[in-house]
């Protein structure tokens, strides 16, 4: 399967968000001068390498489809895609670790415990889970209860029942008469858990009605599916450098890719990201071409 990198013709609006993302996340964590200085040195190393931020301009661009109403709303819809960001970094920095994925590069740059060491790696994950539960709390735009609920949701998706609960079952995972099935909640744990934090967060955020949430969950439970799937994808037929990160961290495993190879799962990602965009249709957002440009921009190669 040929897959070109993502393009870079993306619309204004998402690169100026863009902008505002990056420049939110720099002040969420402490400066390099803080002590203990190395700790936070190695949490920005993680955070603000250039990564995608896919799940930050998931949540805003949902929330502002939702029908936020103004800058104030918008500004906490940044903060909140952030904490997804954050907690995204800190899952990074710990696949990365010899005694998980052992990778050496993530972002182009070297992992976290390579250009620090383990025990900071450790910490400055640590450090950045715990700060973005920090960050949701003090959202005083937002009314107590709706940053509860949120709370309450990223405890969820990030814990033992959520992403951790996925990384456990991908470290067990070798292929032996594995099922489909039994990937795809893999994949949704590992993968899709923080994808509905981002968007269930904007559905909060923007005071969405019941039927469009439940749209959104449709959506955001397709859309980690064909994200973990293109991933895995990338993790066999890209070189580090073309990926960017560490590749072939996952040979052994069973993947859709390694039990239904190559042809099936690009009709299988096909379908997902179908399902994906019926559901987003059925959210009935108001922007739906920036959310399709989005989503466009990182399953460009669909269209080779
Ligand atoms: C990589 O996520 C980890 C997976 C869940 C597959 P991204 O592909 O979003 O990585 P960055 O944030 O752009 O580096
Ligand atoms: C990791 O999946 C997903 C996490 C929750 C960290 P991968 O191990 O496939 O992610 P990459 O390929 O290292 O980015
Ligand atoms: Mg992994
Ligand atoms: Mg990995
Ligand atoms: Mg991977």
């Amino acid at each position: 399967m040929a897959i070109p990198l993502p393009s870079t013709d993306i619309p204004t609006d998402i690169q100026t968000m863009r902008g505002l993302i990056e420049a939110r996340l720099s002040e969420v964590v402490p400066s390099v001068t803080t002590w203990p200085a190395r700790l936070h040195e190695a949490q920005r190393h993680a955070l603000l390498s250039p990564g995608k931020r896919f799940r930050p301009l998931l949540c805003i661009f949902i929330a502002k489809g939702g029908g936020i109403r103004d800058t104030v709303e918008l500004d906490a819809a940044i903060s909140t895609g952030c904490v997804a960001e954050m907690v995204h970094a800190a899952s990074l920095i710990l696949d990365d670790l010899p005694c998980m994925d052992d990778a050496d590069l993530r972002r182009n740059q070297p992992t976290t415990h390579i250009a620090f060491d383990e025990s900071t790696a450790i910490l400055s994950a640590t450090a950045l889970l715990n700060r973005a539960f920090g960050v949701l709390s003090r959202l005083d735009q937002v009314s107590a209860e709706r940053r509860i609920e949120m709370i309450d949701l990223l405890s969820y998706a990030v814990g033992s029942k959520g992403l951790i609960a996925g990384q456990m079952a991908d470290l067990a995972n070798v292929d032996k008469g594995t099922t489909i099935a039994e990937i795809e909640r893999l994949n949704t744990l590992k993968t899709g858990a923080l994808f509905d934090f981002s968007v269930e967060s904007a559905a909060i955020l923007s005071g969405m009605r019941a039927s469009q949430r439940a749209a959104l969950k449709d959506f955001s439970y397709h859309l980690g599916l064909a994200f973990q799937l293109f991933d895995d994808v990338k993790d066999v037929v890209m070189s580090d450098t073309q990926a960017e990160k560490s590749v072939n961290r996952d040979v052994g495993k069973a993947t859709i890719l390694a039990i239904a190879g190559s042809a099936a799962s690009k009709d299988k990602l096909r379908d997902y990201l179908d399902s994906a965009t019926a559901a987003l249709q059925r959210a009935e957002l108001s922007n739906l071409e920036s959310l399709t440009a989005i989503l466009d921009n990182q399953f460009a190669f669909l269209r080779t």
